[in-house]
């Protein structure tokens, strides 16, 4: 295993999946990358700060960290894992221009949410990159060409 998840899953467990920290992440996403509203139809003109009472956001903040917690749960157990990426990956296809670059860009949003959050040390990120870069992007890759 390429990756440390046990310095992940530590750092992962100062993060509860809640009503607060869940919207939090778009909170910082929409204040960060304010074009990638676009991709929540309905949602385009949202201000950063209407986020954490917004219904859809409560919700969809509270999926993006219990996606991201799975994956690290997963992450030593290829078979499980590969099936999830899977899943998620096929959960945004019908969401147009979602490509490989924006699947790693997304991690750079991550980052600069769990700094904000709950911190992250050098040794954290650089466990973050190799999963994002061993891992993640790969089985991304993965998808794309037709898995
Ligand atoms: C590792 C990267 C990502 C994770 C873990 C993640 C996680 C999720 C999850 C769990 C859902 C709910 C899916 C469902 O239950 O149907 C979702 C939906 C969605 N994601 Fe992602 N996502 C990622 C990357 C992205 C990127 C890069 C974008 C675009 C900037 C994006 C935009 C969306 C949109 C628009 C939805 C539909 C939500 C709605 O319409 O309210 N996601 N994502």
């Amino acid at each position: 295993m390429v990756v440390n998840l046990d310095i992940l899953r530590a750092q992962l467990a100062k993060l509860p999946i809640n009503e607060f920290n869940g919207p939090k992440f778009y909170v910082h996403m929409f204040s960060s990358q304010p074009d990638w509203r676009n991709y929540f139809k309905g949602s385009e003109a949202i201000k950063p700060e209407e986020v954490p009472t917004c219904p859809r956001f409560l919700r969809q903040g509270q999926r993006v960290l219990l996606s991201m917690e799975l994956m690290i749960e997963l992450a030593d157990k290829p078979q499980l894992f590969d099936a999830y990426v899977r899943d998620l990956l096929d959960k945004h296809k019908q969401i147009k221009g979602i490509d490989y670059d924006l699947y790693s860009a997304f991690f750079d949003v991550w980052y600069g949410y769990l700094s904000k959050i709950i911190g992250m040390s050098d040794k954290e990120k650089k466990e973050w990159e190799a999963f994002r870069v061993e891992l993640f992007l790969p089985a991304v890759k993965k998808y794309i060409a037709g898995w």
